[in-house]
């Protein structure tokens, strides 16, 4: 016997099986258990409580199975992510899950995104689980797609001293070398050269140069579409410098660009045929005698000039550049992601992102796919009426409304005076965190949308 089958017969006979439960169900899950076992649940009080999880030992004192509640769910077709919890509360071992599982796929994806820990500066503190794919599970694909959302979740978690402007370039220039695509960046001055004024102005404090990344992938006559991420590796606010406590997490705040290029990494993985590009605006918010000012005018790409009501409010100035140049070649799907304001948050939460478009067919389709993938967000108006309170004395629009009122609204209204010609646009505005641990959604870094948006890529253009 080779060492290879050795190891996957003991791999076989160790994989324990996990039973799903609901409440209601749980008296018909019991009788499948032996008489040890069932009465050591019953000792318990199991009782298939949502997300509550108890591992009964057999006749011999060993484990026998392990039983995980999914409350009033039958099987996790409500909350397949509910899964992620396996991945942290079983103790170590190798695990299946027992009977008819409902959306195989997501439940796998969860074990595997709850398995993630940011282990960069120090050794995760994880037990070793592991648990077969489920039966009907491309167990493959999900694999890849959990390593790629890790990666984002990675990029996001990297502190700005190891993630600069240029480490975030590089990290762009490798995925694109790993998928074959085409890298172009613009750094520093050329980006006044090349007319990407506003990128330029809010970079320009920084001792790592400002620039724009420019991936291109896929055949050119394929129907194009183009995802845009805001890059600021970190923002002190500038001038208008945040407070501690609003500053402590800024390094999230290229969060967007990591979430554009985690879609991309799945479109690009899929092999479907668009012609992709992402855009990544990338600069450090940063303090210095360079610092652009409130109150200083710039001209943009669009030619629209833009008054700096707040140096805070810098994602919609580089974003606004980059979505100009997306425009120019008006592709068939815009995206893009940004963590762009604190009241989107204020409005719906850290788990829900807010999107924003003015193409009826595209919000109800990302709403539907949204349900179907479980990456939750939700619509809010491009509410025109609100447009006046980005109204400048002095040039064609204020970055900033002074009122305070309505700021996620504001800021897509902003973004979306840099896009005339591309009538499917979607903007999102993320939080890009998980700001504390949810089943298959450890605290941290999180791309949110990602998946969504490859998904309706993969919707919108497969038939090709
Ligand atoms: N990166 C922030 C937005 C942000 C803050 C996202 C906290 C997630 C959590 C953005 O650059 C910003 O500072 N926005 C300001 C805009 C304001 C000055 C109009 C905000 O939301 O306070
Ligand atoms: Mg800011
Ligand atoms: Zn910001």
């Amino acid at each position: 016997m080779t060492k290879k089958s050795a190891s996957a017969q003991s791999v076989t006979a160790k994989s324990l099986p996990v039973h799903l439960s609901s409440e209601a169900g749980f008296a018909k899950i019991a009788k499948l258990l032996s008489p040890a076992a069932r009465q050591f649940s019953e000792g318990m009080g199991f009782a298939a409580k949502s997300g509550a999880m108890l591992v009964v030992p057999g006749t011999d004192g060993k484990p026998e199975a392990a039983l995980f509640g999914t409350g009033s769910d039958e099987g996790l077709a409500d909350n397949p992510f509910l899964a992620g919890k396996l991945a942290t509360d079983l103790p170590p071992g190798r695990y299946h899950l027992a009977g008819k599982v409902a959306k195989p796929q997501l439940v796998y994806l969860a074990f595997l995104l709850g398995k993630y820990r940011f282990s960069r500066y120090r050794k995760h503190d994880l037990r070793d689980v592991t648990l077969d794919a489920p039966e009907g599970c491309d167990a493959a694909t999900i694999e890849r797609t959990a390593e790629i959302i890790c990666m984002g979740r990675d990029l996001i978690n990297t502190p700005a001293n190891d993630l600069t402007t240029a480490d975030l370039a590089a990290a762009a220039k490798a995925l694109a070398k790993a998928h074959k695509a085409k890298f172009k960046e613009i750094v520093g001055d050329d980006l006044l050269e090349e007319n990407f004024p506003l990128i330029h102005a809010v970079g320009k404090a920084s001792a790592v140069p400002p620039r724009l990344v420019d991936i291109r992938w896929g055949a050119t006559d394929a129907p194009k579409v183009t995802l845009v991420g805001k890059g600021v590796v970190f923002d002190t606010g500038g001038l208008d410098l945040k407070t501690s406590a609003s500053m402590l997490l800024m390094r999230k705040d290229m969060g967007g660009a990591a979430t554009a290029l985690t879609t991309a990494a799945l479109i690009m993985a899929s092999g479907i045929n668009v012609r992709l590009r992402v855009l990544l605006p990338i600069v450090e918010n940063a303090v210095s005698g360079l610092s652009f000012r409130p109150g200083d005018i710039y001209p943009s790409r669009k030619g629209i000039t833009v008054e700096i009501g707040n140096t805070d409010a810098e994602g919609r100035l580089i974003l606004a550049d980059a979505l100009t140049l997306a425009d120019e070649e008006k592709p068939d799907l815009l995206v893009d992601f940004a963590t762009l304001t604190g009241a989107a948050r204020v409005a719906l939460g850290p788990e829900l992102p807010p999107f924003y478009t003015d193409d009826e067919a595209l919000a109800a389709e990302i709403a539907r796919i949204s349900g179907e993938t479980h990456d939750p967000v939700w619509r809010m108006p491009l509410w025109k009426p609100y447009q006046a309170m980005l109204d400048s004395k002095y040039a064609d629009t204020n970055n900033t409304g002074a009122s305070g009122f309505a700021g996620s609204i504001t800021a897509a209204l902003f973004l979306k005076r840099f896009v005339s010609d591309t009538s499917a646009y979607a903007h999102f505005d993320i939080y890009g965190w998980n700001p504390s641990a949810k089943p298959g959604k450890p605290e941290g870094g999180e791309p949110q949308a990602a998946r969504l948006v490859a998904a309706l890529v993969a919707k919108r253009f497969a038939q090709k």
